[in-house]
């Protein structure tokens, strides 16, 4: 890993291999290690950078919310950091996926093409906002077991929960490492975030969007609704996985992605 300070604070990056750039975005509340089995088979023909985001994983925790535009522009500023100065190929699995959104409304410019996986457009809902900010008190005040505990059963499909327990805890592994402040920070921002439907078809770029079957955060149709107000999005449904698809079921995950980065 290596680290780059940037404002005062300093984020953490995966950055390996030589080729076009492919950024990895991972979810709420991972890291970058989520990616592992994607960077594995990237890394022979790409340069794969896999940041974990602020306040998540090696990086510096800062209090308060962090916006989606914030962590967009930690990307950015990650970028001029690293002298990646092509367009960039950026893979956003769902809250990575709000931030590419974000990414695109301040550097579209940079942008490559997208792989949107297991993500949506719209923003929260009143409800759901309200949710959120509970959760991050809870968070704040229990740890974060207590976010693990609600949100493990909901991020894997049945299979995985019953066939693949090694999977199940290095995403608990992965959560209950996270920092409570990073994981509130985390929730305010998304709560606040802008609903980037009225984007969707202005987004010229190539663009991949991936679902598991049973993903029941994000759900196809959900998927297959913002791939038809997209210019040029295909939708690749990936079995025997619910949200957390390039975990569950890397395999065909990659197969999409790979196909996908060799076509554009
Ligand atoms: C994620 O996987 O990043 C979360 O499900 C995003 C969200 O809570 O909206």
């Amino acid at each position: 890993m290596k680290t780059i300070e940037i404002e005062g604070i300093e984020l953490a990056v995966e950055d390996r291999g030589e080729g076009p750039p492919v950024m990895l975005l991972h979810g709420f509340p991972l890291n970058h290690s989520m990616w592992s089995a994607q960077v594995e088979r990237l890394v022979a023909g790409h340069r794969v950078i896999a940041p974990d985001l602020r306040g998540f994983g090696g990086s510096t925790v800062t209090p308060g919310a962090v916006t989606m535009d914030r962590y967009a522009d930690d990307v950015g500023a990650m970028l001029e950091a690293l002298e990646v100065t092509e367009p960039v190929v950026f893979c956003g699995f769902s809250m990575g996926g709000y931030v590419a959104f974000s990414f695109w409304r301040r550097y579209r410019s940079r942008v490559r093409a997208y792989v949107l996986a297991d993500t949506r457009a719209m923003g929260d809902t009143p409800d759901s906002a309200r949710d959120r900010l509970k959760t991050a008190q809870q968070a704040m005040a229990d740890g974060p077991e207590t976010v693990a505990k609600a949100l493990l059963p909901k991020l894997f499909s049945k299979g995985t929960l019953k066939g693949k327990p090694e999977v199940v805890e290095a995403a608990r592994q992965m959560i209950l490492s996270s920092d409570p402040a990073g994981i509130a920070a985390a929730l305010r921002g998304m709560a606040a975030r802008a609903d980037s439907r009225p984007l969707l078809n202005q987004i010229t770029v190539p663009t991949l969007l991936i679902v598991g079957v049973d993903d029941a955060i994000t759900p196809p149709d959900e998927m297959l609704g913002m791939a038809e107000l997209m210019r040029q999005a295909e939708v690749v449904e990936v079995p025997n996985a619910g949200h957390l698809t390039p975990m569950e079921n890397p395999e065909a995950f990659n197969d999409a992605l790979v196909k996908f980065l060799d076509r554009i």
